[in-house]
């Protein structure tokens, strides 16, 4: 075994903990390759959903996200990684290359990370209003801090342009059937490996009290919830809209959603909202420095003891390809 690079057994561990990474419609659209004592990441763009996300910025929002969880999984396994972003100037699907050194000294809330990377589910029923005993969303500036990725806090002022937004989009969509073929294949049938299984899915009637939730096909999930949502949402924007900043906006989901996991709430990002162009122009203008949206997160307390079933993933061997290390002479 090579001290100075990790074994490949430990690779194998943070790759599946990146696996559990949140990806639009649980696509899960990255490779790692692990060769000479380096990992890198590739989109995989037989993975990109052309309909909902003909520019691949979900497809890298989703690798950015599983970057982030891959180096906190591997903070726990005591290595620090130097991550170059975009290394290959000629291949805007090489998204980063990490090299390993041996000094990390995960703290106690590295490790709550990692808990939360194993906790961690979208929900989509109802949820409740978050209250004065939790960090978010008052600690954010302290989490996020130092990103180029800013993250406002909406007021419920802004929850009726959302709404009117999220209807927007339904009715642009309603007749397009590509888009449709697109979300019914990925979320209408049970998958072992990916997609959205129905227990993860709210039925019609959590459905009709989240007034900005995506067009899904009704779902299984439980029912006992009744309430209006009266979640907290959350908006992560950028200058620019380019891949960095997409990639960065994955790193920083993957970051928010963590904490507001270890900080005992329920989340479910939101993109819908930022499909098409009009809706996404009505998220902008809530946002006092303009930019552009890509994602919004809904926050808040889950009124159900019951949680959602886990989406499932890939086996991490089709997600990850190593090329074995010489041996020492
Ligand atoms: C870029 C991105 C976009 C997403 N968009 C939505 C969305 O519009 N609505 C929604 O309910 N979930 C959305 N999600 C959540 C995914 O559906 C979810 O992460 C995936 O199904 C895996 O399930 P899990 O988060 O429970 O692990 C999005 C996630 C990502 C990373």
């Amino acid at each position: 075994m090579d001290a100075t690079v990790p074994d490949v057994n430990v690779v194998r561990i943070a790759v599946d903990l990146a696996g559990r990474a949140p990806s639009v419609h649980n696509s899960q659209p990255w490779h790692w390759t692990y060769s000479n004592g380096r990992l890198d990441l590739h989109t995989e763009r037989a993975r990109l959903l052309p309909e909902a996300d003909p520019s691949g910025r979900q497809l890298v929002i989703s690798c950015g996200a599983a970057l982030h969880h891959l180096e906190a999984a591997l903070t726990t396994l005591r290595w620090a990684t130097d991550v170059e972003r975009f290394p290959d100037g000629t291949n805007s699907d090489h998204l980063a290359t990490l090299r390993f050194h041996r000094d990390a000294h995960p703290a106690a809330h590295d490790f709550d990370l990692l808990a939360a990377i194993r906790h961690r589910h979208s929900d989509r029923r109802p949820f409740g209003p978050i209250g004065a005993g939790h960090r978010l969303p008052s600690a954010l500036p302290d989490v996020v801090g130092g990103r180029a990725v800013r993250v406002t806090v909406l007021s419920a002022d802004a929850r009726p342009t959302l709404a009117a937004a999220t209807r927007l989009t339904a009715s642009a969509r309603r007749y397009d059937a590509a888009y449709h073929a697109e979300l019914y294949w990925w979320t209408g049938h049970f998958d072992p490996t990916g997609g959205i299984p129905p227990e993860a899915l709210a039925t019609a009637e959590n459905r009709s009290h989240v007034d900005i939730g995506r067009g899904f096909p009704d779902g299984l999930d439980d029912d006992s919830v009744e309430e209006t949502d009266k979640s907290t949402v959350l908006v992560l924007s950028t200058d620019a809209d380019h891949r960095p900043d997409w990639l960065q906006v994955g790193e920083t989901l993957s970051l928010v959603l963590l904490e507001a996991t270890i900080d005992g709430l329920a989340t479910c990002p939101l993109t819908h909202l930022t499909e098409l162009r009009q809706s996404r122009d009505m998220v902008r203008e809530l946002i006092p420095e303009g930019g552009f949206p890509q994602v919004l997160i809904r926050v808040g307390v889950a009124t159900s003891e019951r949680v959602p079933r886990q989406t499932p993933r890939r086996p991490t061997g089709s997600a990850l390809s190593v090329t074995p290390r010489p041996l020492r002479p």
